[in-house]
């Protein structure tokens, strides 16, 4: 499959639990920090995947280093909201406005990639090109979304662990992954 296709597959699930996430009530903290969970685990994967394969392919070419740094940084500013809305939710105060704001922020990137950017690069890259784009796309998803759930959980782990055992374990940790 082209890149553009599978693009637009993640881009789809994405905004749809955008949807689910705006339309919660105040009641349901755990629903929520599911919600925003899931959301974090598709889009960072697609992100990584997307900059490493297919911003990387065209962000040299004069046609397209303007936009391409531009949907890089809404990559960052997303990331950074999506970090507010992780960390606020405990507090359950004002989480809606970061969430319509993240909603809306994403939606305008999608719709850049989709109309800005995917013409350009169908311009510059053959579809032979975009479909072995495609599929180093598709291998490199699941390895980003294991090593971010990997280091979710040693930062879970070390966040109950007292400080004195803390240094220890991260060392461990840090060693056993070389193996
Ligand atoms: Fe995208
Ligand atoms: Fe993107």
């Amino acid at each position: 499959m082209q890149i553009y296709e599978l693009l637009k597959e993640d881009h789809i699930r994405v905004k749809g639990l955008l949807k689910e996430l705006v339309n919660l009530d105040n009641g349901k903290p755990q629903v929520r920090l599911a919600l925003i969970t899931q959301i974090r685990d598709e889009l960072v994967p697609h992100a990584r995947a997307e900059e490493a394969v297919f911003y990387n392919a065209l962000r040299t070419h004069p046609a397209a280093k303007e936009i391409m740094s531009q949907v890089y940084r809404e990559h960052i500013q997303a990331e950074a909201m999506l970090k507010v809305l992780q960390a606020g939710d405990k507090l359950n105060r004002g989480w809606k406005k970061t969430a319509i704001r993240l909603k809306k922020a994403l939606e305008n990137h999608i719709s850049e990639e989709e109309n800005k950017v995917f013409p350009i690069a169908k311009r510059i890259l053959s579809s032979d090109d975009s479909v072995r784009i495609g599929e180093a796309f598709e291998a490199m998803k699941p390895k980003v979304r294991a090593e971010s759930f990997l280091g979710t959980t040693i930062d879970l782990i070390a966040n109950l662990l007292p400080p004195r055992f803390m240094k220890s374990f991260l060392l461990q940790e840090r060693l056993g992954s070389e193996n």
